[in-house]
């Protein structure tokens, strides 16, 4: 298994794995509609393929912060989704390719990482609850302790402020589990 950046022509391979590992369209056109949006971040959208099959897939878009005060804010990337096949799952594909991509986000020079997920999952690469960042998600999210950050430069993130997000993530029902 080799794990590389997803290649302009795989757009529809990509999103299949998301179907697949979901098991509906709704991630699916999500991640698909994510890769033709200009907030797209193809350098750390990771593919893990084996034999030419893509087996798992780690999506990011740039995210705007606003701040409350009204000042230029900071724009972090902001995972989503992430999908491994259900065949490959629990064999350490998904661990392999968030890793790649946090290794290269610090790499980059990128302050930190937003996430919606199962802390039970992004606790091991070090994510933690966002609340206390003052950066809120673009919408409540329901669960609270789902929102997360991975502070890769600690101390540069704050002020207070929401993120601005690619318009196919920017619905209410997108931060609810
Ligand atoms: C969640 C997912 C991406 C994890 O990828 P994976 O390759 O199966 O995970 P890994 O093998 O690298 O890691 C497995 C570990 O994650 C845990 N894990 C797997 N899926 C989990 C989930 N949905 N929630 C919490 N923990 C999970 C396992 O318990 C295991 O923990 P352990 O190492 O302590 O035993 C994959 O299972 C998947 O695609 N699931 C369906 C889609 C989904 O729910 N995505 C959520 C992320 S947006």
């Amino acid at each position: 298994m080799v794990i590389r950046p997803v290649e302009p022509g795989e757009t529809s391979a990509a999103a299949e794995v998301h179907r697949l590992a979901f098991g509906s369209d709704v991630e699916a056109d999500l991640a698909f509609a994510l890769m033709r949006d200009d907030a797209f971040v193809p350098a750390l959208s990771f593919a893990a393929e084996d034999g030419g099959k893509l087996l798992g897939h780690v999506l990011f878009t740039r995210v705007w912060l606003e701040r409350d005060d009204g000042k230029p804010g900071f724009p972090p990337p902001l995972l989503a989704p992430l999908a491994v096949v259900p065949e490959s799952q629990r064999e350490g594909v998904g661990t392999s390719l968030v890793e790649a991509a946090i290794a290269l986000a610090r790499e980059s020079g990128e302050i930190a990482v937003f996430v919606f997920g199962d802390p039970a999952f992004y606790g091991r690469f070090g994510f933690v609850g966002a609340a206390e960042s003052g950066v809120r998600a673009p919408h409540p999210v329901q669960p609270e302790w789902g929102w997360q950050v991975l502070e890769l430069e600690p101390g540069l993130l704050g002020p207070s402020g929401a993120l601005k997000v690619a318009p196919p993530l920017d619905s209410p029902e997108m931060w609810r589990e």
